[in-house]
């Protein structure tokens, strides 16, 4: 039995979730891939904050909200990062992966658009490797699939909805028609798909970070942030989403990067935006809290991905995926298999 030492930075919903799934799964951990994990240490902004909600059996003496605990926390083969916001997240992670050359698996979009290239690279000088599924989309495997396609494919278009706090409270304004935007949220939040600061949801900004983690991922690089337009929902009003069902239409909240070819000069051209969609669109039947990729490939058409895009089970389980893939690739390299 091969015993993993993992770091969880950030214990929300996400954070939370991965230590569910580790309980849940434990005998099928052992048995199906003779691996258990052990979560040696949490950190959290305040370890003393008073009536913390902790999932059961967690004990709570493994919380700190020291990076140095964590740092001293003895070997750790992997950091969980669920953190918000590109600092402290980065540095931490940094700091991880230089003193115990550990793998990496993030939920953090913010923290990878922007480092992810300097991450990567410096797991991959010390032989580990960075899983970022669950910073795009949710549970849809939007990540793995671009890597497999990109082995062959020209990708040549990535859009869809990337937000599932929008396309929730977007749905749920078409269905309630007399529910208050705040209460919508509100239920976003409870059920922990909204980032801690709603802003980021219904701004674009959440969308924005995905957008540019895809591009680098389907074209190599992400467009220059400052051109790339962003716009949020908060435009969209009760009146205006019951004017577009009158017309038997619905908005979507869509984020799309696309490679053209202008002047003769290869271009990357990305947008974030809320559009009104027919019954013909591939987006109109995407509801809820779901997300969806469509990836524009020139030997396959158009290939389109949907699933659950935020909350806690379709998050974390896509980050203990990550992690396993990990663990079997490492067991392949060491013939232990
Ligand atoms: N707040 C995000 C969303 C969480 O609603 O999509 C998942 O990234």
């Amino acid at each position: 039995m091969q015993s993993v030492r993992a770091v969880i930075l950030g214990f929300g919903t996400v954070g939370q979730g991965i230590f569910n799934i580790a309980q849940q799964r434990r005998a099928e951990l052992r048995e199906q891939h003779q691996v258990e994990l052990v979560i040696a240490k949490v950190l959290v902004t305040d370890a003393a904050r008073a009536g913390r909600a902790l999932p059961e059996g967690f004990d709570a003496s493994l919380l700190t909200d020291k990076i140095e605990d964590v740092l001293a926390s003895g070997p750790i083969d992997t950091v969980f990062e669920c953190m918000v916001g590109a600092q402290p997240a980065y540095d931490h992670v940094r700091a991880l992966v230089q003193q115990h050359g550990c793998a990496v698996v993030t939920a953090n979009k913010v923290m990878f658009a922007k480092h992810g290239a300097a991450l990567r690279e410096l797991a991959g000088a010390a032989g580990r490797q960075v899983g970022y599924e669950a910073c795009v989309a949710g549970g849809v495997p939007v990540i793995k699939t671009l890597q497999n396609m990109k082995l062959v494919q020209h990708i040549t278009k990535v859009e869809g909805i990337l937000n599932g706090t929008t396309n929730f409270i977007l749905t749920s304004m078409r269905t309630n028609p007399g529910k208050s935007y705040e209460a919508t949220l509100a239920e976003a939040q409870a059920k922990g798909y909204a980032e801690a600061d709603p802003y980021n949801d219904v701004s674009g900004m959440d969308a924005f970070s995905k957008l540019m983690i895809l591009s680098e991922l389907a074209f190599g690089a992400q467009p220059a942030w400052p051109e790339v337009p962003v716009v949020g929902i908060q435009e969209i009003t009760a009146a205006k989403v019951a004017e577009a069902s009158a017309q038997q239409q619905r908005y979507r909240h869509v984020a799309s990067t696309e490679l053209v070819t202008e002047g003769g000069q290869r271009k990357i051209v990305a947008s974030i935006r809320p559009l009104l969609v027919d019954a013909q669109h591939a987006l109109y039947a995407v509801e809820d809290v779901h997300n969806a990729v469509a990836v524009s490939t020139d030997y396959l058409g158009v290939v389109t991905l949907m699933g659950p895009g935020a909350g806690m089970y379709p998050t974390a389980s896509v980050m203990v995926e990550d992690w396993l893939t990990f663990v079997q690739q490492n067991k392949l390299k060491s013939g232990s298999a």
